[in-house]
């Protein structure tokens, strides 16, 4: 199965009705969903996470009105919480009704059950006719993931979709007088410097303590890697079976069909989200290089050139 990353609300919401697993977004962690009250498609969860049945899954709805058609006690002390915030990252334990199948609570009467607040997540609730249940996005014992590659990190192959709802956030710390930038993602640095002055960057230190999910070589593709100029193009050679990472354009030195576009209509938002994708795509190749070509140095390019440095950093 080819997992893929993406934005498609109408994509997501048509595998969910097909009673499919998608990887969805909320402000906590990612949560690895499916129709909560279909007991085949929640099957799919625990098959997928290689969760035990007896630890119970958490249902995900839209609003308190929704809440109160699948349970069947709904404590004063609950509404007054559930009012006071959500959405937002708040479970409730509640009696449940029958409609709710026994495999998402595990045999247990009570239905753990949340409004979250992300809003994609939120949405495509709304959108949907069930509500719908799901664990953190993780095999069971693995830490719970924050961004969509981290999903695709560890599940991929394993569901058709995940729904994108944002890149990973920027990581500052903060010395003397200066701001340090150790992670760049959805926060870029001209937001920052908009802010701050002073503005460091260092996230490109062989081994980084304040962050150490960092480290320089932690997005290395197995298959060689570098990051190439464009004056480099006309010396590759073409029996060198590699492939190439770009932007939006395709370059005339390089056949058209090795060179793979992250955002066609040149969107740095949308090429970010495509990286890891397609990294993971040519790394499972068997080629003898990826080549990647250094993206516009501005807004989330930084963020992709980062990222470019450390995949070739392991190499
Ligand atoms: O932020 C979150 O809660 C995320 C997002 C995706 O919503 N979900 C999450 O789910 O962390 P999970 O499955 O990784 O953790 C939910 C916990 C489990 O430890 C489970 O045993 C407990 O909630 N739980 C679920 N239903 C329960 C119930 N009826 N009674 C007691 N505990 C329950
Ligand atoms: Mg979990």
């Amino acid at each position: 199965m080819q997992t893929i990353i993406g934005k498609d609300f109408n994509e997501a919401k048509i595998l969910l009705q097909r009673n499919e697993v998608v990887g969805i977004p909320t402000e906590t962690v990612y949560g690895l969903a499916a129709n909560a009250l279909n007991t085949e498609a929640v099957l799919k969860i625990f098959t997928v996470k290689e969760r035990p049945h007896f630890d119970p899954l958490i249902v995900h709805t839209h609003s308190i009105a929704e809440i109160e058609k699948y349970v069947s006690d709904f404590p004063a002390k609950a509404r007054l919480l559930l009012e006071k915030f959500s959405p937002g990252p708040l479970t409730v334990l509640l009696k449940k009704k029958m409609l709710i199948p026994d495999l998402v609570t595990s045999g247990l009467d009570t239905v753990a059950i949340r409004i979250p607040r992300q809003q994609l997540t939120l949405q495509l609730l709304q959108q949907l006719d069930f509500p719908l249940a799901a664990p953190s996005a993780n095999p069971f014992g693995y830490i719970s993931p924050t961004s969509a590659a981290h999903v695709y990190d560890q599940l991929n192959g394993k569901i058709p979709y995940i729904l994108d709802g944002g890149v990973e956030s920027t990581i500052v710390g903060f010395e003397n007088d200066q701001v340090i930038v150790y992670r760049l993602g959805g926060l870029s640095l001209e937001e920052l410097e908009s802010v701050a002055d002073n503005v460091i960057v260092m996230t490109n230190e062989s081994s980084n303590p304040k962050a150490p999910g960092l480290l320089k070589s932690h997005y290395a593709p197995k298959t060689s890697f570098r990051i190439v100029d464009k004056s480099e193009l006309s010396q590759m050679h073409e029996h060198n079976n590699f492939a190439m990472i770009c932007f939006n354009e395709c370059f005339p030195e390089i056949e058209k069909e090795r060179q793979y576009l992250l955002s066609e209509k040149g969107d740095l938002d949308e090429a970010a989200k495509n990286l890891f994708a397609v990294m993971r795509q040519l790394d499972q190749l068997k080629l003898n290089e990826i080549v990647a070509i250094k993206f516009p140095d501005e807004g989330l390019g930084k963020a992709i050139n980062d990222r470019l440095r450390r995949a070739a950093a392991g190499h």
